[in-house]
Order: structure tokens, then sequence, then C-alpha cells
């Protein structure tokens, strides 16, 4: 076997052949099944887009209105999750009270055959509706109210903000968190995808493999940057703080979240579609002083840091977003498995097609031939 040379994190090792989505990290551009995904952002849906991720193809007419219907139907949960979830503490952080149910949902739901499409399509069916409701019941249960149901008259993003602040949303604001879930629905094999393949190639349940892919989420370096996003502009308070700050935390080698990633050396696409966004909205909804604050961070980062291909990545300006719909920074990485959730889904499929079990070696750097101590001869 062909001795491959050891690479931290995996860095340049394609770890599978995929048709999911492409990233050119030198160019900025980002595609879902070919299309780019400005044009998904800007004529697409949410759902949309999860279909094309999952089934290879823009769906028809039909077909779309009845993968919609079937996400409709299945977005209640059983009375007994619920519960569960009652049980769960309301100081918990929302990602693992979210990995704790999609888990569950596998007690749930029997383990069929997995070449079986009607499971497949069931299952994807299943986590696309239910993972909202899940994230939505734990906001209002930790809040100490009951759940609210889903509406079958709104579409996927207007209900889950519904669900979550028990008020229908304004129809532009439903509008841009579901392009922020567009944009967030696939990116190529980072950590939570790599993640879920390595389960999904053991034959595991679907729901398993999404449970493994939310813990590896949730992570500062992954996912829970968003959140530390918001953390950091709080901190900096000011537009006038954030050269100082920026400054004093490069010399100190912190890393500035928000900015940076494994792939991109210039701008994340999506962080442009999302800043556009950001921007709708205030000018919509009035100004919002984190904006400020975020334009001047990026400014000093790309000043300090442009020459070694770090600039803002995804998570920048979606908290941004968030935080103006009024959405706890808590839930920001549980909005961020909403989405991925899609692309979880697509590369699940598409590892069981061509299955063989993820298994890496390893440089061992460790001893050999070392004798046993007693207990009573170690220091
Ligand atoms: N701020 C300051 N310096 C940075 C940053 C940053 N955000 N990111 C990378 N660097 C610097 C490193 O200090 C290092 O510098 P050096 O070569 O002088 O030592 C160099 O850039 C390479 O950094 P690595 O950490 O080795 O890059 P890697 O590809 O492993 O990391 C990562 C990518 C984890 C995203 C990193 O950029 C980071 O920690 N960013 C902040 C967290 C963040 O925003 N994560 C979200 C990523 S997008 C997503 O997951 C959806």
């Amino acid at each position: 076997m062909a001795v491959c040379e050891y690479k931290p994190g995996l860095e340049g090792i394609p770890a599978t052949r995929s048709e999911v989505s492409y990233v050119d990290g030198s160019q900025g551009l980002l595609e879902y099944r070919g299309i780019r995904i400005e044009e998904l952002a800007a004529k697409s849906n949410f759902l949309e887009t999860a279909y094309l991720l999952i089934w290879g193809e823009l769906p028809s007419k039909t077909e779309l209105e009845k993968f919609q219907d079937e996400v409709r139907y299945h977005r209640r949960i059983k009375y007994r999750i619920r519960d569960m979830m009652k049980c769960f503490p309301e100081t918990g952080h929302p990602m693992d009270a979210l990995q704790a149910s999609a888990a569950a949902l596998g007690l749930f739901y029997s383990r069929r055959a997995l070449d079986n499409p009607e499971y497949i399509r069931e299952a994807v069916v299943r986590l696309l509706a239910k993972i909202p409701t899940m994230v939505a019941a734990f906001q209002l249960m930790r809040n100490g109210n009951d759940p609210v149901q889903p509406r079958d008259d709104l579409d996927y993003s207007s209900n889950f903000l519904y669900m979550l602040t028990e008020q229908e949303p304004d129809p532009f604001a439903a509008q841009v968190f579901d392009v922020c879930l567009t944009l967030h629905a696939e990116h190529t094999i980072n950590a939570s995808t790599f993640s879920a393949m390595v389960t999904a190639s053991t034959l595991t349940d679907p729901y398993a493999v999404i449970a493994s892919a939310v813990g590896t989420l949730a992570g500062p370096l992954h996912g829970g940057a968003n959140e530390e996003v918001i953390a950091m502009l709080d901190e900096i308070g000011s537009v006038e703080n954030a050269r100082p700050f920026i400054e004093s935390a490069i010399a100190q080698k912190q890393k500035i979240m928000g900015f940076g990633h494994r792939v991109y050396t210039v701008k994340d696409p999506r962080a442009t579609i999302l800043q556009n966004l950001a921007e709708q909205l205030f000018e919509k909804n009035g100004s919002d002083p984190y904006y400020d604050i975020a334009v001047e961070v990026e400014k000093v980062v790309e000043e300090k840091l442009g020459h070694k291909g770090i600039y803002a990545n995804v998570d920048f300006y979606s908290g941004l977003v968030y935080r103006h719909l009024g959405i706890p920074t808590d839930l920001f990485t549980p909005i961020f498995a909403i989405a991925r959730v899609a692309g979880w889904l697509a590369h699940w499929k598409e590892q069981l097609a061509v299955n063989r079990i993820f298994r890496p070696t390893q440089e061992y750097v460790g001893n050999h031939g070392v004798s046993y101590l007693p207990i009573e001869k170690r220091s």
C-alpha cells in the first residue's frame, strides 16, 4: 500500500469522491451540484436546495410540491420526545439538546435496510422536518413555556420563526432567514460532514449519523464560531475600540472569530451574500450598531491578516443577521445545523452508494517493548 505523508487535520488529503458541492478557495467560488451559490441564494429556497443536494438535481414542480408536503406533514414531534426534552436542564446548550434529540429519533423510527429507497426518503424527510421543531421546542421549554405546534399554512422558514417566537414573521425576515439556510446547507468535506460520513460508513442508522455531525458542528472552530463573533463584538463595544482590540488580539496570537478558513484564501462568498442581506435588513428595520463595529473589524483584519489569506468566513455576518431577527445567540449553531442537515444527508446518501468503512492509518510515534511496572513501584 502506498504510504502517504502525515498531514495534521488531513489538510489537502481527499477523503472521498463527491458530486455534491465544489469550492475553489482561491476564487471564492462555491457550487452546489454545479450551480453557483449566488444563483441559488437569489432564485431558490432552502427546501428546493435541499432536494437538489440530496437527489442531485432540481425537482420538477410536482416533485417539489410533493417533497414540501411530506416535510410539512412530518414537522410534528412525538410527545415522548417533547417530554424527554422537557427533562433537559434549561442551562444546557441547545446544541447538546439537539444532539441528544436527533439521536433519540432513532429510538422511534425502526431501522430498515439502507438499500431501501423508501426508508432513505423517509429518514431525509423526517430529519429535515423535525430538527427545526426540536430546536424551537427546546427554546420555548427552557423558558418554561410549552412548545407551539407547527403551522401547516406556513413555509419551512416562516414556520420555524413562528415556532420560535410564537409570532408570524415579517415575510422579508423569513425570506432572509431562508437564504441563510440555503447558504449554510452544504460545504464539501468540512469537519461535521466528515464526521457524518465516518459514522455513515459503519452502516448505522441515519439519526446516529446526524447526531454525530451535530456534535462535531458544535465546536468553536466550526459552527460555534458565529456565537463567538457576537461575544467579540459585544466585548469590542464601539467602532473606535475595534482597531486596538483586533491589533492586540493579533499581537497575542489569538484567533479572530469569523475569520480564516481551511479552504478559502479570499473572502468567503457566503459572507459577501450575508453582508448584503444584513445591510438590506438594517435598511428596512433600522440600523444595528454591531454592524458598524463588524465592518471596522473586517477592515482591520483584512489589513493585518489579508496577506496570510485570512478573510471573513460565513460565520462573521450570519450572527449579525440572526441577532437582528431576535434569535438568541446560543441558537445560532443549532440553526446552522438545521441547514447543514441537507448537506449531511446528501453525503450520507453518497457514502452509502459506494460504501467502504473509514479506517485510516496512523504514524505510530510511541514506545515499544515497555515493561509493565507494578503500581507500588510507580512514582
Ligand atoms: N485569526 C487570526 N489568525 C488566524 C485566524 C484567525 N481567525 N485563522 C487562521 N489564522 C492564522 C493562524 O494563526 C496561523 O498563523 P501562523 O501560520 O502565523 O501560525 C495561520 O493563520 C494558519 O492558521 P491555522 O489555524 O493553521 O489554519 P486552519 O486552516 O487550521 O484553520 C480555522 C482554519 C479553524 C477556520 C481558523 O481559521 C480559525 O480558527 N478561525 C476562527 C474560527 C472560525 O471562524 N471558524 C469558522 C470557520 S467556517 C465554518 O466552520 C463554518
